[in-house]
């Protein structure tokens, strides 16, 4: 299937590894031009044959001002924006005290906001502009142990929604693609840097196994294509069938 997005102008950002490098990837492979973003993005741009890469922390209060302006310098406008930064650090309402909150704040939430606010001008200019943000399953059913994350991602899904609405008129489409236990660094982390741990992760999932980076890039590729032009305000999950939920 051809997915319209040859040329088309895109920006990901969090993406020297993990989910957003493969969605970055994925573009690319269908011949967007991609611009990533990440505190230390360079050797992953050139692997990737992005078009232009940028370092710049997300959470702070310029960093994604600049990203998008750097992008749309070098990209000559903007189609696309995959919105992702790293993860807060795990911990329980009791363990978690009010700087780490500010912290998780700025880098999930106010980041994104920032972004969008940033980014809007240019995408009003497209003919299809799309905005996918990267949540995590989370937001279908909290995940203990990561209650930054589980709050934050919560006002994320509250944010894409209501600009999905705002934004229908200007023919951006805005949507979430939530992921559980794809094998990344994130993941590693989480599970303490023990191969063990991450093996009795794999072994709870429906699919006794977890997904792959690229496994979840193909959900973000499809909603960037042009063929979901009419879908928005949603939220997938790539999760193997991990929720238990009915919605
Ligand atoms: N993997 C999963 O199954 C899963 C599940 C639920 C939610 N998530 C969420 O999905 C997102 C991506 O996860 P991942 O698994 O791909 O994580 P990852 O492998 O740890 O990659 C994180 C990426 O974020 C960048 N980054 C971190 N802090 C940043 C900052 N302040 N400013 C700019 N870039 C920053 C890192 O690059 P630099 O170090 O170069 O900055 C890296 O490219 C995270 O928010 C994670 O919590 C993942």
């Amino acid at each position: 299937m051809d997915l319209g997005l040859k040329d088309r102008r895109a920006l990901v950002t969090a993406a020297s590894k993990g989910l957003g490098r493969a969605c970055a990837e994925g573009l690319v492979a269908e011949g967007a031009r991609v611009f990533i973003s990440s505190r230390d993005p360079e050797r992953t741009g050139r692997e990737i044959g992005a078009a232009g890469w940028l370092a710049s922390d997300l959470s702070s209060e310029d960093g994604p001002e600049r990203t998008a302006g750097e992008a749309a310098r070098v990209l000559g406008g903007l189609d696309i924006v995959i919105v992702n930064a790293g993860g807060p650090p795990p911990g329980t309402f009791q363990s978690t005290d009010l700087p780490a909150w500010e912290a998780g704040f700025q880098l999930t939430l106010m980041s994104a906001i920032r972004l969008v606010k940033a980014t809007l001008p240019l995408l009003r200019q497209s003919e299809q502009g799309r905005i996918v943000f990267i949540t995590s399953i989370s937001v279908r059913q909290p995940i203990p142990n990561i209650v930054i994350s589980n709050a934050m991602r919560a006002a994320v899904t509250g944010l894409a929604k209501t600009l999905s609405r705002e934004l229908a008129p200007d023919r951006i489409t805005v949507n979430c693609v939530a992921p559980d236990a794809i094998l990344t660094d994130r993941i590693r982390h989480l599970a303490g840097g023990d191969e063990e741990n991450v093996r009795r992760m794999a072994e709870r999932t429906p699919m006794r196994r977890l997904g792959t980076p690229e496994e979840f890039a193909a959900a973000c590729v499809f909603l960037c294509s042009r063929q979901a032009a009419y879908i928005s305000g949603q939220t997938l999950g790539v999760d193997g069938g991990s929720t238990l939920g009915v919605h």
